[in-house]
């Protein structure tokens, strides 16, 4: 009997979301004879039951294409704004799964949509995730699509600042997505030749950076290239934010958690506008006119990369088996040339840091790359 299948993806958009659409779609509606449709805009659209037709024609033309058709957002089932309240909706997602005669309901989407998607398995729904973000911070798989898209934008636009900042003997600080994780910052970095390289994982001292651009400075160098990870932090604000969260961990009661959220809060806040003011304490420290650029959501938009055409059509793909076999409850890994199913459970909440003995770690150090500690 044929089965039915349901596809939605969650989360910021990413470069390759098209490509695993068309990759499951293309698989188990062509190859294996199932039924597809699209649930748009992410858990709302599923949860609103507003859904998209993803037949052979409407699969075709997408595979260059960014963004996603079938559009997303940040809503999470159990915590969704509903006329103005905070609702869990998680029943209604299951009574419309029904409704469509699901077998399977496919979740593209970064660390929270594996969280979400674990939760709906918990409720008794047959899921099966793939992971996307262009942060490359979801556990348990080599590599997420989006990522690779990514690098090489960062790549290009740090190749560009190189020759402005160059000419006018400037420092030119270069804020790279990132929030939780600097995989992209230090690829990017890595790979530009970027003169400081600045994450999340490797606390900062603004005055070794500084140090590090007055020595190239002084070696007749007069500008440097700081790629900062929009998550990277001070030593000192590290420091804050880590005895916040244990503050907030060790709560005794409602009102001290209260009150120790809203002090974390705060402080995560304040680390807004964190690059602009790294990149004015330079100028100071350094003596060298210093210019902020933020890539910001370029870095998600447009045509996916080769890399991430192929790894997403390859998860696309063998989440199409896996269906055939009604292997559900996992997230479709990518491993080595191949993939690996691994349960939910082993991926939701976890977050793949850069370890702090990776390769590109060491590399970078070899090549004289100051990373700020
Ligand atoms: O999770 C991917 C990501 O691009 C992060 O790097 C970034 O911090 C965040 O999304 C931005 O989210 P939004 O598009 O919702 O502002």
């Amino acid at each position: 009997m044929s089965k039915y299948i349901g596809i939605l993806t969650a989360g910021g958009d990413s470069p390759g979301l098209n490509a695993a659409i068309r990759g499951v779609g293309k698989a188990a509606g062509g190859f294996y004879g199932m039924q597809v449709i699209g649930f748009r805009d992410g858990f709302r659209g599923f949860m609103e039951n507003r859904t998209m037709e993803l037949d052979s024609n409407t699969l075709s033309g997408i595979l260059t294409l960014g963004g996603t058709i079938l559009g997303t957002s940040r809503d999470k089932p159990h915590r969704m704004p509903v006329g103005g309240k905070l609702l869990d909706m998680t029943d209604v997602m299951v009574e419309n799964f029904h409704k469509h005669n699901l077998d399977v309901l496919v979740c593209l989407g970064g660390g929270g949509t594996q969280k979400n998607a674990l939760r709906l398995a918990q409720k008794g729904l047959p899921i099966i995730t793939l992971p996307k973000t262009i942060d490359n911070d979801v556990a348990m798989t080599d590599i997420t699509f989006g990522f690779d898209t990514a690098l090489t934008v960062a790549t290009e636009a740090i190749d560009r600042l190189h020759s402005t900042a160059h000419s006018h003997h400037r420092i030119i600080v270069v804020e790279i997505m990132g929030n939780r994780v600097g995989w992209l910052a230090l690829g990017a970095g890595i790979a530009g030749g970027a003169d400081v390289i600045l994450i999340p994982e490797i606390p900062y001292d603004v005055e070794v950076v500084a140090e590090a651009i007055r020595r190239r400075s002084h070696g007749g160098k007069r500008f440097s290239i700081v790629a900062v990870a929009e998550g990277a932090m001070s030593k000192e604000d590290a420091a804050a934010i880590h005895a916040a969260e244990k503050k907030l961990a060790s709560a005794k009661s409602k009102a001290g958690a209260q009150k120790a959220e809203a002090e974390l809060e705060q402080l995560t806040a304040q680390h807004t506008g964190n690059t602009l003011r790294l990149a004015s304490q330079l100028e100071k420290l350094t003596h060298l006119e210093s210019r902020l650029t933020i890539l910001g959501h370029l870095q998600r938009g447009g045509t996916p990369s080769a890399a991430d055409r192929l790894l997403a059509t390859r998860l696309g793909t063998a989440c199409a088996d896996l269906i055939h076999k009604g292997h559900y409850g996992v997230m479709v890994a990518a491993r080595g040339d191949g993939t690996e199913p691994v349960p939910l459970e082993q991926v939701a909440g976890k977050l793949k840091r850069v370890p702090l003995d990776h390769p590109w770690v060491i590399a970078a150090r070899q090549v004289g790359t100051c990373l700020g500690d």
